[in-house]
């Protein structure tokens, strides 16, 4: 393989791969750091909606025990704050000492099942509309209008400080301190999808001009930061996957080129999976999903009177769609395939046995599916018994809506 240029390296490999061998693979044990999976589907975070006052419910337990015992090999709970402050809005989880019991009885019923369970840990940064926020206003690494928060009354994210970057960077570190001990078998920092570590990451939201800012080693100071505090808390063994973007999707976003950079930069700092995703909540919702934009459910949805009045007028404007197609990171992602050993994560309209089998042949070593297993929990079980190939998935985002009214599920 010598020679040849990296991006066909990956693809030449997996050619040799027979569908069986792929097939094989994909329901194979896998390692993840200290952790063995019994295969390598993972369910992606998907914002659930199912905490009020940010409490987990009896249905965020279920809803993760049914995708574990539909067959998956590790669950993530979604979106979890490090703090009060990092949150979007007011009913989001954020992690503290009372919700530890709920996330045990969670952790406990997805291991009863076989199956391994991760928790999402997140800041949102600037993306904020919670009007619990001190002096009302949501913090970014830049000072800068708020148009997310605007309708909500926090109209401004003002510029971290020092202090602050050093209290965000310990909050990750308590976060996951307290998701081990609620028997999560590994946590997931986000790093993507325009939340505050990809503010950070991004040079159209990042202005600053002292060391967290300008150059991507700058950009990268906080991320590379954050992981390791989190490394020194959870121990060498304990599994960590970031979730990156590939391209924010908007010109001055991060691109493809800076993104492979980043993926380097954390296998150099000790990750355990990279998942790679793509898009800017603030500025590229549907790039995160492709497929429709369910902009009548989301309007049915927001309680925020204001806000349900922007969406009419604007929201067509200002919520692009792009259209779906089945593994739609794929291209990038094999980008950075060939640019480091570390386990990466596919993800991206996987939706069928087909698709499952190609992540492996490119030399993916997990496979991240969301609204798939929305659609069909036991998915995974119903593949490896030979009864289906596809998800019934068909994109149309409706889930997205969901999450807001009675929590996340599929509408079909
Ligand atoms: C209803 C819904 C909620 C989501 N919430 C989150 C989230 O909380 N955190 C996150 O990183 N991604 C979230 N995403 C994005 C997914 O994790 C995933 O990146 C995206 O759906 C593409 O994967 P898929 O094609 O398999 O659905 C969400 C997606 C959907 C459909």
């Amino acid at each position: 393989m010598r020679g040849l240029p990296l991006e066909t390296e990956g693809a030449n490999l997996g050619a040799m791969m027979s569908d069986e061998a792929a097939r094989r693979k994909v329901f194979s044990p896998a390692r993840l750091g200290g952790l063995e999976l019994r295969n390598r589907i993972v369910k992606t975070a998907t914002y659930e909606g199912m905490s009020p006052g940010g409490v987990p419910s009896d249905a965020l337990i279920c809803h993760h025990r049914d995708l574990a015992a539909g067959g998956v090999g590790m669950t993530t709970v979604a979106y979890c704050a490090v703090s009060p402050n990092g949150r979007t809005f007011e009913q989001q989880m954020y992690m503290r000492e009372e919700i530890l019991p709920k996330l045990r009885e969670l952790t406990d019923a997805v291991h009863a099942e076989g199956a391994a369970a991760s928790i999402q840990l997140g800041h949102c940064g600037y993306f904020s509309r919670n009007t619990e926020l001190p002096r009302r206003c949501s913090l970014g690494p830049t000072f800068r209008l708020n148009e997310y928060g605007l309708m909500s009354g926090v109209p401004f994210a003002r510029a971290m400080r020092e202090a602050d970057i050093a209290q965000v960077t310990e909050e990750f570190a308590t976060a996951a301190a307290k998701a081990v001990l609620a028997g999560f078998d590994a946590v997931e920092l986000h790093l993507g999808h325009g939340y505050l570590l990809s503010q950070f990451l991004c040079p159209a939201t990042n202005h600053r001009r002292d060391a967290w800012g300008g150059s991507l080693d700058n950009r990268l100071r906080l991320p590379l930061a954050v992981l390791g505090r989190v490394r020194e808390r959870v121990g060498s063994d304990f599994p960590i996957l970031c979730k990156t973007n590939l391209r924010d999707g908007f010109r001055g976003g991060l691109e493809l080129n800076e993104s492979v950079e980043v993926a380097r930069r954390l296998e150099a700092g000790g990750v355990d999976a990279i998942v790679l995703s793509g898009g800017f909540t603030s500025r590229t919702p549907f790039y995160l999903f492709r497929g429709a934009s369910p902009l009548k459910e989301m309007i049915e949805v927001e309680h925020n009177p204001l806000q349900k009045l922007s969406l009419r007028l604007f929201g067509r404007r200002a919520i692009r769609e792009y259209p779906f197609k089945e593994m739609f990171f794929l291209d990038e992602a094999r980008v950075v395939r060939s640019a480091v050993k570390v386990p990466l994560v596919l993800l991206g309209g996987i939706l069928s046995l087909d698709n499952l089998e190609t992540a492996m042949r490119e030399g993916f070593d997990f496979v991240a599916m969301g609204r798939a297993l929305i659609a069909d929990p036991d998915l995974i079980n119903r593949m490896a018994r030979g009864e289906v190939t596809r998800s019934r998935c068909i994109s149309c985002n409706k889930c997205v809506a969901e999450m807001d009214r009675n929590g996340v599920r599929c509408v079909l």
